[in-house]
């Protein structure tokens, strides 16, 4: 079968596609025609060495962390009545290959029949994260939370469930994503291409905030504007708040088997929905992944198998 490999730290135009060895099944094993994988930063960092010291992996790897695909084969301590089933799943030591091999039960989920399996597949790395975000920073309805990448594949959850939970959002994203981000259901909108300053200034004023950027820059200019904040990052480890009543926290831990099923129900309910940019064939990774690192984002972007 064919993966996507990465060879070494030279970046997404050293990666290369290759024919890979299925493994056994086990009794362990879920074998899965893999059907979709998710173009995610988690894999460019990866692929440039920017996420040596928090991700450290032995290369090649095969690339990819979520997938969703149909259930072909069961080994004999996994249920049969799996095969057949639309999944979504993790496979930490890589997912973008034709045939997956999961043996780790608790990281698969069977996708409910009003929900379509690319939508199903983009709550990984995406909904999750900013489920987890929310319980962290314990987000009530009478909170104003602050957002930035709105339009991402985290941010476009991030919005949607902030506004299921009652809270008023004010969201951060480009100039041409400014309707989008509206319509996604955020109270206020800035524009991060223009003088901030002036619009930190003149805007409600948030209690939260949820980064999905990273920038310090952009941390720095926030923690000024504003009194009293707790802020929470889903892409920088570390930043020292410059004021007093302001604290920061770094957050990349699980929702678990209750969230996963939680989020499959809000999309099955249209509670929720996904946004999917654009599908690329897997063979075409490599432009797929310079468009999601190096343009606007509406969601997420996803490869098929
Ligand atoms: N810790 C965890 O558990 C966890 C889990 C998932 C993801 N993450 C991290 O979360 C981050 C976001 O992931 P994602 O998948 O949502 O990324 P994404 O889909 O690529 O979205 C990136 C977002 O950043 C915005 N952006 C880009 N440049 C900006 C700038 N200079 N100033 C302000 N905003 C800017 C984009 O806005 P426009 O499109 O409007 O330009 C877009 O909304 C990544 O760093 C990822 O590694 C962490």
């Amino acid at each position: 079968m064919q993966g996507i490999i990465q060879q070494n730290y030279q970046g997404i135009e050293a990666l290369q596609i290759k024919s890979i060895e299925e493994g056994p099944l086990t009794p362990l094993s879920v074998m899965i025609q893999n059907k979709f994988v998710l173009v995610l930063p988690y894999d460019w960092q990866t692929e440039s060495g920017a996420l040596t010291e928090i991700r450290p992996v032995q290369l090649p790897i095969v690339i990819g962390y979520g997938f969703g695909g149909i259930v072909e084969q069961v080994g004999r301590l996994r249920h049969s009545s799996l095969i057949g089933q639309r999944v979504i799943g993790m496979q930490p030591n890589g997912s973008a290959q034709e045939v997956i091999n999961n043996k780790i039960p608790p990281l698969l989920f069977k996708v409910p029949d009003q929900v379509t399996l690319a939508d199903a597949t983009t709550l990984i790395g995406g909904a999750d994260a900013a489920l987890h975000a929310i319980k962290v920073l314990e987000v009530k309805s009478t909170d104003t939370v602050l957002v930035t990448g709105a339009s991402g594949g985290v941010g476009t959850y991030l919005i949607q469930l902030l506004k299921l939970a009652g809270t008023t959002v004010i969201a951060l994203a480009s100039a041409e994503n400014q309707t989008f981000v509206r319509q996604l259901g955020a109270d206020s909108v800035l524009n991060y291409e223009a003088d901030l300053a002036a619009q930190f200034s003149n805007s409600r004023q948030p209690n939260k905030v949820i980064d999905t950027v990273g920038q310090q820059a952009l941390l720095q200019l926030i923690s000024a504007s504003y009194g009293s904040l707790r802020i929470l990052s889903l892409s920088t480890t570390h930043f020292l708040p410059t004021k007093p009543g302001q604290d920061f926290r770094f957050s990349n831990g699980s929702i678990g088997i209750g969230g996963y099923q939680h989020l499959l129900q809000l999309l099955a309910t249209k509670q929720i929905k996904a946004y999917i940019q654009a599908t690329y064939s897997f063979e075409a990774v490599k432009k797929a992944q310079m468009i999601a690192k190096n343009e606007h984002s509406q969601g997420r972007i996803l490869l098929t198998f």
